[in-house]
């Protein structure tokens, strides 16, 4: 039977025991590396306020890294018997040191742990999303300018509308990114303060020094509240996955834009060969399923703040075990978001554009706008120019002008791509990344 960290005169069955830990053993995996920083700067902090001796910081120190060293490098995982993360590192100091691993619990509880491990993975993880979203925008941005003269049908009701242009649909998702990176760097601020020393969710009497952890960890401020820190757990998972999918519904409109205008019905892009997919039995087919599955993923993705929202709806405030299965949602998104991503930015690099998508006369209606602007422009009234044109379509006399020119402010011929770039380089800058490296690398190296 297991031991537990809170074991007394009873033990639970072993089917409490399975059904307790539930999905723990394997997700809590992927803390383990951020719950070793937060122990290392937890025993920092204890040994700074007396409650360890320098020897014995020195020695934990040295057991936590050789701890980091097994986790990164793949060999670290919780035993059958062990409950989460947060016992197993505790166990192996214990184990390793005796007595003196037994110390390092002092000021905190496992309910402080997860929130600092998760935060800490959390930062981590945006970081990733942060640097894959500016990459995809400016793939967008250069393959907008590249094609920036294809002009191809833009849509109303999905019926043929008005001159679009490569460049304008392609600077269009670039632009809708940089907005969502206005979510991810709320979403990420919100996770860089610290929880940890807020314990069960109460404090503790022991004069522990947050403003250290606080510091040790790389965090921009601290939760001040220790009430409100233990409330930040479902609430920081919720806003994040909010800004996650902000993205997600990004990712899947391009995704089915480029699904449906792949289509040969359409064919005003080719997606590379190599991103398609065969058919068992019809011999021609080049599917595209990897946006299709992109589009199932981002569109998934955007059910994630709800299902954190239901997990912990009409929760009070303090520590809850439902907390606990908000895991088994959030962690796998980061990966399957990350996926979509680099996927994306993979096709788009490869989209090839069709030039002659307007010698199509299916499409020269589109051109009617251009034709009444230029009649009002000579000075017939907008309406009168209107009704001149309509007539001569319905007559089947009009004859499209295929020369156009937008110089408006975000129109094909002038598509602020360097105003999109420029919006998105200011919002990378108020990403603390460095500062939040250093200060990890620090305290993994000592
Ligand atoms: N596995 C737990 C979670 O994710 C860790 C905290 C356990 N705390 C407790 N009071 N049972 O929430």
């Amino acid at each position: 039977m297991a031991t537990k960290l809170w074991q007394k005169s009873f033990v639970p069955t072993d089917e409490i025991d399975r059904f307790t830990v539930g999905r723990d053993r394997e997700l809590d995996v992927l803390l383990a590396e951020s719950d070793v920083l937060g122990s290392l700067a937890h025993t920092q902090m204890l040994e700074h306020i007396g409650l360890l001796t320098s020897d014995e910081l020195t020695a934990i120190h040295r057991e936590l890294r050789s701890i980091l060293a097994d986790i990164r490098q793949g060999c670290f995982k919780i035993e059958d018997d062990v409950e989460d993360v947060h016992s197993e590192v505790e166990l192996l100091l214990t184990r390793r040191l005796g007595d003196v691993g037994k110390k390092i619990h002092s000021g905190r509880s496992r309910n402080d742990q997860v929130l600092v491990d998760l935060k800490l993975w959390t930062r981590r993880q945006l970081r990733d999303i942060v640097e894959l979203v500016k990459t995809l925008a400016d793939t967008l941005l250069a393959q907008s300018e590249a094609y920036k003269d294809i002009l191809m049908p833009g849509y109303t009701h999905l019926q043929v509308a008005m001159p679009s242009s490569f460049g304008l649909w392609l600077g269009a998702y670039a632009e809708s990114l940089a907005d969502d990176m206005l979510f991810l760097q709320a979403a990420y601020r919100m996770v860089n303060r610290n929880p940890l020393g807020s314990a069960a969710g109460y404090g503790s009497s022991f004069p522990i020094d947050r403003q250290m952890t606080t510091a040790l960890l790389g965090f921009e401020s601290m939760n001040y509240n220790v009430v409100y820190a233990q409330m930040g757990r479902g609430k920081t998972e919720r806003n994040v996955a909010f800004a996650l999918a902000t993205v997600a519904g990004t990712m899947a409109k391009l995704a089915f834009d480029a699904c449906l205008f792949n289509s040969q019905n359409f064919a005003f892009l080719k997606l590379p060969d190599d991103c398609t997919t065969g058919s068992s039995i019809m011999p021609h087919k080049k599917n595209p399923d990897v946006f299709e599955l992109i589009r199932a993923k981002c569109n998934k993705l955007q059910a994630l703040p709800q299902q954190v929202t239901l997990i912990m709806n009409n929760l009070p405030s303090g520590y809850f075990r439902d907390l606990q299965i908000i895991k088994e949602v959030f962690l796998p998104a980061f990966e399957e978001m990350k996926d979509c991503l680099r996927m994306t930015n993979y096709i788009i690099e490869r989209i090839q554009p069709n030039r002659q998508i307007l010698d199509d006369t299916r499409y020269d209606l589109m051109f009617s706008v251009e034709e009444v602007n230029r009649r009002a422009a000579d000075g017939v009234p907008f309406r009168d120019a209107y009704r001149q044109v309509g007539l001569e379509i319905e007559a089947g006399a009009f004859r499209p002008q295929k020369e156009i020119h937008h110089t408006h402010a975000g129109s094909i011929g002038n598509l602020c791509n360097s105003e999109i770039a420029e919006r998105l380089n200011q919002l990378l800058q108020g990403f603390p990344f460095q500062q939040v490296e250093d200060a990890e690398k620090k305290l993994c190296e000592g």
